[in-house]
């Protein structure tokens, strides 16, 4: 068997957890692959709105085993929380889900070195979200970090005091940066971490996939917000593209199947960093307002703007993705013209690719108009009752970018799902 991987294209925010769960009923494992408590993924059923930050989205179905990497970064005290809501659900969360040992702590120190050092860079921040994502990424790599399965050691404590006391050290250079650090809560959600069931992921990836098991890998964040591949250094800490899933589960490049990309039919920003479509008018507050784009982890509003279609070429290629889901397309439904960037303006000549910087002194989109599909599509449930300016608008994409759009979504519930390929 290979594993599927589904990922975002653009910055986040794609609509990457309602298709995981719509896609669930296939798969027998779900699995993150990298990111931490920075994602929100959004799932709506039974009129009822659900936001998940490390949990994967495949835990409302049942008979689904939701498996945490060895890529992802986890922080105990979100992580019990999270669960502790989803069983006030009534949610069986113990029985399905298994956590890498491999998988890196996020301390209560990593939080305040992200929000110490976005506040030394004033203006210049990143607009992270302050989960401690990326100094907790730094220590991975720096070889310094604690992992899910160093709890289970009696050095634990110990280990834990050391980094702490090496964070506390580095928090002390930040100019004026004043904090306390309390830990309690911490170390008590670090024993409940230990009550759930860890695993060493990637032997039970592989025998999965031995066994003939279905797997699919949630992305997080967006292709744009990679660390090697994103608008540098406007990201996110870990690798969010397909080959992230190899690395944050322990899967070889030759096991990955299909590549699901999913996409807005517009983009969205929340954060700092270049966006070149990116809309400073009414017309980016309707978008905001049609589409509700406020962030599902920090509530801040997000910045709006057209389909960019190089950034989205640059996306399919750099992941390999196979197909397509496009999102959202009934928030474009109060305008009568949609506007696509095809190519941009860089140094004096017209290009069609994504070039080394995209700021706006350095790239200026290119246009077209299309003919929009004014009304409201959230209430359509058959292919028959799709507008032709739609279908239009989904072929003019496929031309540009070489790929099937076989998903379109036309609201946040998963009955608002319409195949448009097999
Ligand atoms: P994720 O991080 O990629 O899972 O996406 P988020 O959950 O952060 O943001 C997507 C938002 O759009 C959520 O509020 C979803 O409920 C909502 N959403 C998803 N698909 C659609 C759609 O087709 N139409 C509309 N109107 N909303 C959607
Ligand atoms: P999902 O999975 C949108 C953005 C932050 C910031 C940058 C770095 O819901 O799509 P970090 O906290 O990782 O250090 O922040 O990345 N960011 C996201 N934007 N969706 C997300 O996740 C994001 N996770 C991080 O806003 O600009
Ligand atoms: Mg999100």
């Amino acid at each position: 068997m290979k594993v599927d991987v589904l990922l975002g294209l653009q910055w986040g925010d794609e609509g990457k957890g309602k298709i995981v769960d719509v896609l669930t009923p296939e798969y027998d494992v779900i699995a993150r692959f990298q990111g931490g408590p920075n994602a929100g993924h959004t799932l709506e059923f039974d009129g009822i709105k659900h936001v998940l930050h490390t949990i994967p989205s495949g835990v409302f179905r049942p008979d689904t085993l939701n498996v945490v990497g060895n890529g992802v970064v986890i922080d105990p005290i979100i992580f019990k929380k999270e669960i502790d809501a989803l069983v006030g659900l009534g949610v069986d969360v113990a029985g399905s889900l298994a956590i890498s040992r491999k998988a890196h702590l996020i301390l209560p120190t990593h939080r305040l070195l992200d929000a110490a050092s976005e506040a030394a860079k004033g203006k210049a921040k990143i607009g992270s979200t302050l989960k401690g994502i990326g100094p907790t990424y730094m220590d991975k790599t720096g070889r310094n970090g604690l992992r899910v399965g160093d709890i289970e050691s009696p050095h634990f404590e110990s280990r834990y005091h050391t980094l702490r006391d090496k964070h506390v050290g580095m928090l002390g250079q930040f100019d004026g940066f004043e904090f306390s650090v309390d830990d309690a809560e911490w170390l008590e959600a670090v024993a409940f971490l230990q009550t759930l069931k860890l695993i060493d992921s990637e032997h039970d990836m592989n025998r999965a996939l031995k066994a003939g098991q279905r797997i699919l890998a949630e992305g997080a964040q967006g292709t744009m917000l990679d660390i090697d591949f994103g608008t540098y250094p406007f990201v996110t800490s870990s690798n969010t593209i397909s080959a992230g899933a190899c690395t944050g589960l322990g899967i070889a490049p030759n096991r990955v199947g299909e590549v699901f990309g999913i996409f807005k039919a517009y983009c969205t920003r929340v954060g700092s960093g270049p966006f070149p479509t990116e809309l400073h008018d009414e017309v980016g507050e309707q978008m905001r307002a049609e589409g509700r784009e406020f962030g599902a982890t920090t509530g801040r509003p997000r910045r709006c703007g057209w389909l960019d279609l190089p950034q989205l070429r640059y996306a399919v290629d750099v992941n390999g993705a196979t197909q397509l889901c496009m999102m959202k397309a009934d928030v474009l439904g109060c305008f009568e013209e949609i506007e696509v960037c095809t190519h941009y303006m860089h140094r004096d000549e017209k290009i069609d690719h994504l070039p080394f910087g995209i700021n706006p002194d350095e790239v200026e989109p290119v246009y077209t108009t299309l003919p929009g599909w004014p009304g409201d599509l959230t209430g359509i449930r058959t292919l028959d009752e799709v507008p032709q300016t739609l279908l239009d608008y989904v072929a003019f994409i496929e031309e540009a970018v070489g790929v099937p759009v076989t998903v379109l979504s036309v609201g946040p519930d998963r009955a608002q799902t319409l195949q448009l390929k097999s």
